[in-house]
């Protein structure tokens, strides 16, 4: 027995979730000096996590961190299982005996609840599902949008708000040569949705969106953005965080808002609404949503603490969809502590801790699994390197035994009639996407169903 690393007894290390934080923790094992075998294991066939199915299809470069995910994927030293759910498929127990360490890296697939009545009404959708939708995620595609309706309102100032309020307000020619999943462009073509209300609990200086982000709002060939300059008013603790580094970011968000709040009306047929200082308090309608209540907010608290304070005043305003973007949440993996208020499973320095507080050996966290569902894609290359640094500290405390990794989990060798899908299977899949994106112009037609994928492989799931 020796430490694990070495040619006589590799360092095995099994990786949960084929997103960034997944690819980043890889990366950073790889470059380790030591010698490691590293199998990812993916629930969907297609790897990428939401870099393929929450970034935007009218941003593709902002998927280009694929291709170094792709390059990843093809050292020797890594293999992918796709189309198998750790939990599920396997068990928790079974994967970490078969590996030095298990790194789960499973994202945020769950989205936060508003706890307002009226949440769940016909018309009220969350930003996941629409995401997901557009984007072709297998969970999602068979999601119907009320997009009948004139007037939508979001809640949330993040940047997914911005992607779907960008998505609700584009024309067809702005998006059938991107990667949007068919079925949503159709949907989207005989949309009539006119007023889009992008609503904030806190005030203009606290929106969440990046700049080109919200900039890009402004810039659409068929929609415009209606702002009262009254709404960009600031109270003295805002005015004090943009005298702050920290608030340089908030400062350009102002800058472009008191530049959209000057335009002149220019009669495009779709209009964007910023409103701030309201959070939604009921959703109300007869079997569909009709009109949401918002009460009023003030800002309470020193600069870059501000938080939302009703104020007691009500207003209503009608509107036939509601979309909640006000942030994704984690989800439970059995045989996994998790800390359910949060979303999150509980870590410190990566490392997996218990009920109590105690490390649990061998199991380790990186991305949005462990911080919770903030940060760009490069946010997660830090958060898994230093995942790693921890793992790497701990090499001579792992279990000393050499393990088998995926030759002694039966199921990743599809011993259980799973089909599971190697790297070489996605590659496949990943070009009969793109010959069928091909004649209509977009860079990839995606699949959309887990069976789809696998008829291309010419095997049928079970
Ligand atoms: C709508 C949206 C748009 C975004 N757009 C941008 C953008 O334009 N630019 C940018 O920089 N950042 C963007 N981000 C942020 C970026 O996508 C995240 O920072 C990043 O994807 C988080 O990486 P992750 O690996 O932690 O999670 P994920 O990307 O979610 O990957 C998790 C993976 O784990 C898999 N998984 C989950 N459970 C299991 C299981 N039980 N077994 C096996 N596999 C499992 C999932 O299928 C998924 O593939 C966006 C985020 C969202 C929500
Ligand atoms: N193009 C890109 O780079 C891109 C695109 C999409 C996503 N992303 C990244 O992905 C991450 C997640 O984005 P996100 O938009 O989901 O999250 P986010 O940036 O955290 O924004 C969430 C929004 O919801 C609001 N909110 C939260 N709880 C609420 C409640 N109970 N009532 C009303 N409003 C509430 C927040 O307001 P408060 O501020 O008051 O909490 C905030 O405005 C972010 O880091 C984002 O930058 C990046």
């Amino acid at each position: 027995m020796s430490v694990p690393g070495t040619e006589a007894n590799p360092l095995r290390v099994a990786i949960v979730g084929a997103g960034p934080s997944g690819f980043y923790a890889a990366e950073s094992l790889l470059k380790s000096g030591q010698v490691v075998r590293i199998d990812m294991i993916e629930r969907l066939p297609a790897p990428y996590g939401l870099v393929r199915h929450g970034v935007a299809p009218d941003h593709p470069k902002l998927k280009e961190a694929i291709a170094v995910y792709d390059r990843i994927a093809r050292s020797p030293e890594f293999r992918y299982f796709g189309n198998v759910t750790v939990g599920r498929d396997l068990p928790v127990g079974a994967l970490a005996a078969a590996y030095h360490a298990v790194i789960f890296a499973s994202g945020a697939e769950s989205d936060r609840r508003l706890g307002v009545p009226g949440e769940d009404l016909a018309g009220s959708y969350t930003a996941t599902e629409f995401v997901g939708w557009y984007n072709g995620h297998p969970d999602f595609r068979d999601r119907v949008f009320d997009l009948a309706q004139e007037v939508a309102v979001i809640i949330g100032q993040g940047n997914v708000a911005a992607d779907v309020c960008r998505i609700l307000a584009k024309t067809v020619d702005e998006l059938k040569h991107t990667d949007i999943a068919e079925h949503a462009l159709e949907a989207l073509a005989a949309s009539r949705v006119r007023e889009i209300h992008v609503i904030g609990r806190r005030g203009p200086a606290q929106a969440k969106f990046t700049a080109k982000e919200l900039r890009e709002l402004g810039e659409l060939d068929d929609a415009e953005v209606v702002l009262d300059p009254a709404e960009l008013e600031l109270n003295p603790e805002s005015l004090a965080e943009f005298e702050d580094r920290k608030g340089a970011g908030a400062k350009k968000n102002l800058e472009i808002l008191r530049e959209f709040a000057a335009r002149p009306a220019s009669g495009r047929s779709r209009r964007i609404y910023f409103r701030f200082l309201l959070s939604p308090v009921e959703i109300l309608g007869q079997g569909h949503v009709e009109r949401v209540v918002f009460e009023r907010n003030r800002l309470s608290g020193g600069p870059f603490e501000q938080s939302a304070r009703g104020t007691g005043e009500r207003l209503e305003l009608a509107a036939g969809l509601v979309f909640r973007s006000i942030g994704y949440k984690g989800t439970a993996m059995a045989g996994v502590p998790f800390d359910a208020r949060q979303g999150v499973f509980p870590s410190r320095d990566g490392r997996i801790l218990d009920e109590t507080g105690a490390v649990v050996p061998g199991l380790y966290a990186c991305g949005w699994i462990k911080r919770g569902p903030t940060g760009i894609i490069g946010t997660n290359k830090p958060c898994s390197v230093a995942t790693v640094a921890s793992l790497l500290a701990d090499l001579a405390a792992l279990d000393q035994v050499p393990k088998p990794g995926a030759e002694g989990l039966p199921v990743l060798l599809g011993a259980d009639g799973l089909r599971v899908v190697s790297y070489d299977d996605w590659v496949t899949i990943d070009q009969a996407e793109v010959s069928r994106g091909a004649p209509k112009g977009k860079p990839r037609e995606k699949f959309t169903s887990v069976d789809e994928m696998l008829e291309v492989l010419g095997a049928p799931r079970r």
